[in-house]
């Protein structure tokens, strides 16, 4: 159970709101960390907590690409496919994961490793083709870039190439 678990942490979480359901997000999010994904059990435990409906938390974490609802790989690669990053070579990037990792957008390699989902824009369009990778991004994707990448991540779980983690905005404190 989350409120066991995480008590503190949510009630945080909930004074930043003065609406309870604005917390919703944050909730889904703070469940993914601690599963690596969002289990229905987790959606109906917000639900309750946020006075809400099971549909409601459903229909939220669906519209969301980086909410999970089913296990990923170690790696979850987040390709953008949206417009700038298409202009530039993001199916040239989805064909590197399926000839190099096997793999095609909703798939996880044999070895749990890599799972491939295709997202809309990430926000680095300036540096397109890009791929988020758990929380970092990788910018101004080359095949030589992406081999370094997977090598990389295979061997020390970690690659320099990353160009920093994913931020959620600070949300702002309830007056
Ligand atoms: S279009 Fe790919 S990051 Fe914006």
């Amino acid at each position: 159970m989350l409120k066991e678990k995480y008590g503190a942490e949510i009630a945080e979480i909930l004074s930043h709101y003065p609406v309870k359901r604005s917390a919703l997000i944050p909730l889904l999010y703070l469940a993914q960390q601690d599963e690596g994904y969002v289990s229905e059990a987790a959606m109906k435990e917000i639900a309750q907590m946020l006075r809400l409906t099971p549909p409601q938390v459903y229909e939220t974490a669906t519209f969301y690409t980086m909410l999970n609802l089913k296990r990923v790989g170690k790696f979850h690669l987040q390709i953008c496919k949206s417009l700038m990053c298409a202009l530039v070579g993001s199916d040239t990037v989805i064909g590197w994961v399926k000839t190099k990792l096997g793999i095609g957008p909703g798939e996880t390699t044999a070895d749990g490793l890599f799972t491939l989902s295709t997202v809309e824009c990430l926000a680095a369009c300036g540096t397109a083709p890009m791929m988020q990778i758990n929380e970092d991004y990788y910018e101004r994707l080359t095949e030589e870039t992406f081999d370094r990448i997977l090598a990389d991540l295979k061997k020390d779980g970690t690659c320099s190439l990353k160009t920093g983690p994913f931020m959620w905005p600070e949300a702002p404190r309830a007056q």
